[in-house]
């Protein structure tokens, strides 16, 4: 067993109350309130010692992957992808509101206005994360930004992955997709820049929180695809 999957266990369940493998723990903890098993641990050690437990494990690890990232970061489309190779349900925080509202992500915006939306979106949020199923999540852009949202999904034992791209990359492709974006649709492709280098970097802090970053610029959306695939099954 190497660190990286025992590290994988270890943060990704709830097994985060157990000590960091080589660690020794004065309590025991035990299987059967974690995972309906009558194994008793004391070290994250001992359990990955031991295959059938290990198995037990993997079996019941938890799998609720939330994409983050800038609007244009590629959340929607990294989401789907993954989702047909891992057979995880993608759930798209946008369409899950478009659907539950009735109206579009922009008359939300026109009609009711931002203030509206991300009480929504927060609503939204909380209710998807409560969901026993495993997913996949992909957030708007502005998500992980507003209210406690960031906190909400970093302890609903869900692995945050924050897809990291740079402002030329995402000014780029919001000037070719800006119609359906609300906050850029109505600038001009000078002012997009300007917009998303200003707005990026007071957003990064919450982005940053995310458990796992993954820089996209020059990457392929297969590659991105790849290399979440390959940390995390
Ligand atoms: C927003 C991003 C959008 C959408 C809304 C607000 C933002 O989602 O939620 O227009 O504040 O960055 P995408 O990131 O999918 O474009």
């Amino acid at each position: 067993m190497c660190i990286s999957a025992h590290e994988k266990i270890r943060t990704s369940t709830n097994l985060r109350s157990l000590p960091p493998q080589g660690s020794v723990s004065t309590n025991s903890t035990t299987c059967a309130s974690l995972f309906d098993c009558k194994y008793s641990i004391n070290t994250v050690d001992d359990l990955v010692k031991n295959d059938f437990i290990l198995s037990i494990f993997e079996k019941n690890l938890k799998m609720k992957i939330v994409l983050l990232g800038y609007m244009a970061s590629g959340k929607s489309s990294i989401g789907r992808k993954l989702s047909s190779k891992t057979g995880l349900t993608l759930i798209d925080l946008d369409d899950y509101i478009v659907e539950r509202e009735k109206m579009t992500i922009s008359n939300i915006f026109s009609e009711k206005g931002e203030i509206y939306f991300r009480k929504i979106e927060g609503i939204y949020l909380a209710e998807i994360l409560n969901k026993k199923e495993d997913f996949i999540l992909s957030l708007g852009g502005g998500t992980p930004c507003y209210g406690n949202n960031i906190q909400i999904i970093n302890d609903a034992n869900a692995t945050s992955i924050y897809l990291q791209a740079s402002v030329k990359k995402l000014a780029e492709r919001l000037i070719a997709k800006k119609q359906k974006r609300p906050l850029v649709a109505s600038l001009n492709d000078d002012q997009i820049f300007e917009f998303v280098g200003k707005h990026l970097f007071e957003r990064t802090r919450f982005y940053e929180q995310a458990k796992i970053s993954i820089k996209t610029d020059g990457k392929k959306k297969n590659e991105v695809v790849e290399e979440i695939y390959n940390l995390l099954f």
